[in-house]
């Protein structure tokens, strides 16, 4: 695989990494680039005595500044190579302030060489691009800016170069400043600085020009030093742990290998796997140093889980509270990169996070901003396209608007293993259902429409004798006085027809309740408040149910009520015969029963009588618009 890399904030010594920051150039010589690295590694002190000496020497001779050193030729000549047919993808360069490192990507600057500035973009935390103040704003700006804004880079200083030309005027910056806000107010950038500067004479670089002395922002490098890296960022964002491998050393440990890629996680931290939708507990948090209490966005760490539960890499650890959806279909905006144009008919591999799957790739019609693809349409090298994704498998998936770092992915063809495409991810689409109930010419809305309030499911959980079906059955009379359609489903009525196969084994109980729960959302597809009563003991077979369903249309309500009342209650004689040892496996008895980790409504039967907490579950579904 090519330099394009899915951005991740770079693992190691999490502390010394932070000072870091790495940064991409994006414009031509024309536009001073070279000049103003160059000249920015002089500034700095980077530009050892004997190389001053030899730039001295060869800038009359070889530079285009006269007697003046020009500080371009302290480059190594990465356009003057291109130009002779020498391919260089990225030259990064080294240098600090007081404050801090830094790392510049330099790329070579015209169209052809998009794939190059995508390499250095995919790990950079912020973009110089560079116009000419005699020029302003071009074509190639705005193209690159779309790049630097497609690869999630949300920092961007715009570098007025060559002001020593216009006479330092502040009209003319001004001018340009108002053009490229606005031009820039799609792109999502959260810090953009716009500075007047001449790379040349070193103005506003590292010191405070004359030139223009009607400018109050920061030079160059104050807002270099005053950038924040992608770690920083990603530090505010909710916890995200792509698994890169599984750590599997002998029978004994089973731990997930990665670099968090936002947020933060604590030991004894419920996590949700995405995509299946398992619930788990962090046991251990193990790094090179020992176990550590909690990690951070950028620590590469490998955690143990506390349950034997299935995850395997490219799985995305989550909270659940705040977890990526579950997604096959997806819209993206891509930058086609390969000379190969793209063949709607062909699958490819797409690589989100550490995830990689197949996938379909159809270009959606830019004119009506719809989500309806056209037939056939393909994309050539460079072009930029709003497309739908459809993957061979369900991804995690964060769109790149709240999260850059697991919203990034890329395209691979499958044969010749080159990186064809890089996009973002923007929003699921409708996943097509795998029993069509909405096919034909009636959907889901128009049936919603009809009935006058639309469809969800009501997932009632707790012990036998908690009370759930009382309350379910509560409810039902509600909605139905209230002219709402419904359906009630519950353990005992599925298990004496679709489910009589099945028993109490946990097998038994997760096909139970996951049939349980497709016929729900068959139900809740037809735009019925769909009312389900099951046990429903682990919380991965209630989080399975919810990820197969639109967000806010599943509500896990929570019938709590102590082992000791149920066993009071027992309205079926199911405890008296677990006592006896005619039955086993009870739930609560001698089968485990996992309370909700999140519920969306835990009602306690203990406290409240049944038209209380019925009225509760009501105001929820006014609440969420369902009714
Ligand atoms: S679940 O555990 O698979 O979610 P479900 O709610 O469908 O259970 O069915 C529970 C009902 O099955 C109980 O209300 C009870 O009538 C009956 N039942 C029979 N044996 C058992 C058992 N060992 N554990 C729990 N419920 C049982």
């Amino acid at each position: 695989m090519d330099g394009v890399a899915f951005r991740l904030p770079s693992p190691g010594p999490a502390e010394a990494e932070r000072g870091l920051l790495r940064f991409l150039t994006c414009g031509s010589v024309d536009d001073g680039k070279s000049t103003l690295i160059g000249r920015l590694l002089f500034e700095t002190g980077q530009v050892r005595d004997d190389h001053l000496a030899t730039l001295e020497r060869d800038s009359p001779r070889f530079g285009t500044t006269g007697a003046a050193p020009d500080y371009a030729l302290l480059l190594d000549g990465l356009e003057a190579e291109r130009e002779q047919g020498i391919t260089i993808d990225v030259a990064y360069r080294y240098f600090s302030s007081a404050r801090r490192s830094f790392i510049v990507a330099d790329t070579p600057g015209h169209a052809q060489y998009t794939r190059n500035m995508a390499t250095g973009a995919s790990t950079s935390d912020l973009a110089v691009i560079l116009v000419d103040a005699t020029r302003g704003i071009t074509d190639q700006t705005e193209r690159h800016s779309r790049i630097v804004s497609l690869f999630g880079i949300r920092q961007v200083i715009l570098a007025v170069n060559k002001m020593d030309r216009v006479g330092g005027s502040q009209a003319t910056f001004d001018a340009i400043e108002t053009a490229y806000r606005a031009f820039a107010r799609d792109l999502g950038f959260e810090a953009l600085t716009v500075i007047p500067l001449s790379a040349r004479d070193g103005d506003n670089l590292t010191t405070r020009s004359r030139l223009t002395p009607w400018f109050a922002g920061p030079t160059l490098l104050e807002a270099l030093d005053r950038a924040r890296t992608d770690v920083d960022l990603a530090l505010e964002r909710p916890f995200r742990f792509p698994v890169q491998w599984v750590n599997r050393p002998d029978a004994g440990f089973r731990g997930y290998a990665g670099t968090v890629a936002s947020g933060r996680v604590r030991a004894g931290d419920r996590v949700v796997v995405g995509p299946s939708g398992q619930v788990a507990t962090i046991d251990r948090i193990v790094t090179w140093e020992g176990d550590q209490p909690s990690a951070r966005a950028g620590d590469a760490v490998t955690l143990v889980l506390a349950e034997a539960v299935d995850v395997s890499r490219g799985d995305v650890l989550a909270h659940p509270h705040d977890r990526p959806a579950s997604v096959e279909r997806f819209v993206g905006r891509l930058l086609w990169m390969d000379e190969t144009p793209l063949d709607p008919a062909r699958s490819y591999l797409l690589r989100l996070g550490t995830r990689t799957v197949a996938a379909r790739v159809r270009v959606l019609d830019a004119a009506s901003d719809g989500t309806a693809p056209v037939e056939g349409v393909t994309l050539a090298m460079n072009a930029i396209a709003r497309v739908a994704l459809t993957l061979s498998s369900p991804v995690a998936f964060d769109p790149f608007a709240s999260d850059p770092l697991t919203g990034g992915f890329i395209l691979i063809d499958r044969e010749t293993h080159a990186t064809v495409a890089a996009g973002t991810a923007l929003h699921p689409l409708d996943q097509p259902a795998d029993i069509h109930v909405a096919s034909g010419a009636v959907d889901r809305r128009q049936r919603e429409r009809l009935n006058g309030h639309r469809g969800a499911v009501v997932w009632f959980t707790g012990l036998s004798g908690s009370g759930k079906s009382t309350l379910a059955v509560e409810v039902e009379r509600c909605l139905h006085g209230r002219g709402i359609r419904t359906v009630l489903l519950d353990g005992d009525n599925l298990r004496h027809g679709l489910n009589r196969d099945l028993g109490f084994s946990e097998d038994d109980r997760a096909e139970n309740i996951r049939r349980a729960g497709e016929v729900a959302r068959l139900f809740a597809e037809t735009g019925v408040v769909t009312l389900c009563a099951f046990i429903s003991p682990r919380q991965a077979q209630r989080d399975a149910v919810r990820t197969r369903m639109d967000e806010g249309l599943f509500l896990e309500v929570f019938v709590d009520a102590p082992v000791a009342l149920c066993r009071a209650r027992d309205p079926k004689g199911l405890y008296a015969k677990a006592d006896r040892r005619a039955i086993t496996g009870l739930t609560g008895v001698d089968a485990p029963y996992e309370p909700p980790v999140s519920p969306d409504l835990t009602l306690s039967t203990e406290i409240d009588p049944v038209e209380r907490c019925a009225a509760r579950v009501i105001a929820r579904l006014e609440a969420e618009g369902v009714i």
